[in-house]
Order: C-alpha cells, then structure tokens, then sequence
C-alpha cells in the first residue's frame, strides 16, 4: 500500500473514532539487516537498513490522563488505559503492549502524565521479521516527544526507550538494532552500527544493485524461546572466556580456549565472532562496490547461521541457496533477523530482478506449499514526519 494511502486511511480512523484531526502524525520504518545477525546484543556490529515500509501514528492531546487508541488495520481494535496509575499489560498482549510498553517507560522517562488520542496503522508485513513492532514503538515513541516537546530526547534516545519497552514491558530481550535503524536509517543507504558505541556510519548501496526481500512464509515457531536461549548461550561463552561480552572475543582466543568450551557453546559464540569480522568486511565490501566479496561474505554468514548457530530451517536454507545461484557471484542472499522462519536478503543488480524473481516463482513452495512473497525495497529514512 502506497504511503499516502496508509496515511490517508490512519487520518480517517483518527477522526471516525475522534472527530477532529491529530495534532501530528509521525512515522517510523521497519527494517532489514544486511548482515551481522545476533551481533547486536554481543555488543557487536550490524548492517541494517530501514525499508519503505512504514508505521504510522496519529496522535493528539487529551485533557484528562486517558489513553484511547484505535487500530486502523487491525479492523479497528481499540485500546484504552490511563497514565494516572501504573500501566498494566493487556489480558491479550499483541500490538496493545507494545503501545502501553512505550507509554509506560516514556513516563519514567519524565513525560507528563497526560492523555492522548491516537489512531495508528502501518504496512510493514507482520510477523515476517521486518520488525513491524520496532516501527510501532519508534513512530510512537516520537509522536509522544513531540506532542510533549521532549527536546532533549534524541533518536538514539527514543530508540533505547523503544527497546526498553519491548524489553521491561513485553518481555522480549531483544537487541538495539530494530529499533536504532527504525529511528536513525538513512534513505539509499545501510548504517554500519556500532552497538556498543551506538555509533553508525552509512554506507550506501551501489547504484546498479537493489535489495529485494523475500518472505519464505515459514511460520515462525519457538522464536522467543530460541532467541533467549541462544543470547544464553553467548552469555556463558563471554563469561567462560573471560570478556565482557563476545564482541570482545578473538578467532584466536576461541581456538586457545577449545579445550575448556563445551562444543556448542564454542560454535556459538564461533558465528558471533566470525559474524562481527564479516559484517566489518561488509561495509567496506558493499562502500568499494565490491559485489562479489558482498556475496561471498553473505553466503559465509548464511553458513555460519545454519551451522554454527543453529538459526535457520530447511525451507529457508533451500530458498538461500536457490536465490545464490540465481544471482550469481556478483550479489548475494541469506537469512535475515531473528531466524526459525521469516525472510530472506538478497542484493543483486536491478537488471536480474525479473530472472531471479521467476526462478524463486517456478522453484520454492513453503512447507505448508505457498509461494514466496517478494519485494524489491528503496534503503529508506528513519522515523519522522508524515508528511
Ligand atoms: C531480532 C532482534 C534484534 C536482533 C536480531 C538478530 O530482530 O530484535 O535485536 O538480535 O533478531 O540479529
């Protein structure tokens, strides 16, 4: 759906369920990583790009302390809460948590406790792992700091609240990439981000090449469940070497501590040590134009996540390697975000879009025996205005 579309139809959810216009609407994207997978809560680094795929959140003042929310996609679900006393979790979580998740830690933040009205909606497919929920608490996340003019909230600021939100209030551990690229992404171009530093550098995508994604459609079991206990797994190699986190971890200190390391505690923490050099290599790869080294260091840390971390299932390594030899040396493809499911990336140049699009039509069938669903996204600007 067009964005002037979505931003029509959360304008008229707006003033069915409030009568009137909003104050402003604000919007943020969602994303996909390039590579360096699982590096982000290593304190390592990551290669995302935000997509042209958005959130929207329309929102004006109230004059007393409620909160009422309306849903324009979700058949005009709504919600409402007050900010007057402490914030509980709706009795059926979903897109309501992540709304009260963001409202209550913007209000330890120092956001007055002051009512609003807001419609959102958005198109970033969801569940597919293009971190819809990161664009909700990013989009969200700013509006409330510009209806309650907190100035001295930067992006990085709004998107370390977002992750706390998902991380104090929904309970899920993420990392700080979703919600750093939604706030910070930087349009024709990936962000090299430091996730320690919180530091990033853009690094733009080569003219001639595009980044299509294609959603496998496998449904995504165990994620939560899985994710937590890989960041375990990580968390017991760093201790057991002696590090901080594994971002601080060596090849070589991996290989003087063979002995030690329980066997899959050592090939975990071997993709997150390889994956951070990769993802370095990427960003230098993907700044010289260098598609063939891109392409040989997405398929190393496609690898490394099927082999050594253990992320990827049959459907999605099947789809993997069909989009290689499609594409060719000059390009790439591999999982992306969380893993179990979910889609793939893939760079190639613009002029094989159709091949490469037709050989994934004729070729992949999920497991429940449908087809792919592929996009072809423009490297988009981080949360903003709706214009
Ligand atoms: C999910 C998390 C991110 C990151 C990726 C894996 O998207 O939300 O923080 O850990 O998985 O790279």
């Amino acid at each position: 759906m067009a964005m002037h579309e979505l931003h029509r139809r959360v304008l008229a959810a707006f003033s069915t369920a409030f009568s009137g216009a909003p104050a402003l609407v604000a919007r943020a994207p969602g994303r996909v990583n390039l590579i360096g997978e699982h590096t982000d809560y290593n304190d390592g680094f990551v290669l995302p790009c935000a997509i042209d795929f958005d959130t929207l959140v329309a929102i004006a003042p109230r004059d007393d302390a409620e909160v009422h929310v309306v849903a324009a996609d979700v058949g005009g679900a709504t919600d409402r809460f007050s900010l007057a006393g402490p914030i509980a979790h709706h009795p059926e979580g979903g897109w309501r948590d992540y709304v009260r998740g963001v409202l209550a830690v913007l209000r330890e933040a120092g956001m007055p406790a002051r009512g609003a009205n807001i419609a959102l909606g958005g198109n970033v497919p969801q569940g597919a792992g293009l971190s819809s929920s990161a664009s909700l608490e990013v989009a969200l996340a700013l509006a409330l700091r510009r209806l309650h003019r907190l100035d001295h909230l930067d992006h990085t600021a709004l998107a370390l609240l977002a992750q706390r939100a998902e991380n104090d209030f929904v309970g899920c551990n993420c990392g700080i990439m979703d919600q750093l690229i939604s706030a910070r992404g930087v349009a024709g171009h990936a962000l090299l981000i430091d996730c320690r530093s919180l530091a990033a550098s853009a690094v733009a995508i080569p003219a001639s090449f595009v980044v299509m994604i294609v959603e496998s459609r496998v449904r995504r079991g165990l994620v939560d469940s899985e994710y937590n206990l890989r960041r375990q797994q990580c968390e017991t190699a760093a201790r057991q070497l002696g590090v901080a986190k594994l971002r601080d971890a060596s090849a070589a200190m991996l290989a003087a501590a063979r002995a030690p390391l329980d066997p899959l505690i050592l090939r975990r923490a071997r993709h997150i040590v390889s994956e951070n050099d990769r993802t370095v290599q990427a960003a230098e790869a993907l700044a010289a134009g260098d598609m063939q080294r891109m392409g040989r260091l997405m398929a190393a840390s496609h690898a490394s996540m099927r082999d050594d971390f253990a992320i990827t299932v049959p459907a999605i390594d099947q789809l993997v390697a069909l989009l290689q030899q499609a594409i060719g040396p000059e390009g790439g493809a591999r999982m992306t975000g969380g893993g179990f499911g979910g889609c793939v990336v893939a760079l190639l140049r613009a002029s094989e879009v159709e091949t490469v699009r037709a050989q994934v039509r004729q070729h992949y069938r999920s497991p429940e025996g449908e087809p792919a669903i592929v996009h072809i996204c423009q490297p988009a600007a981080g949360a903003g205005l709706a214009a």
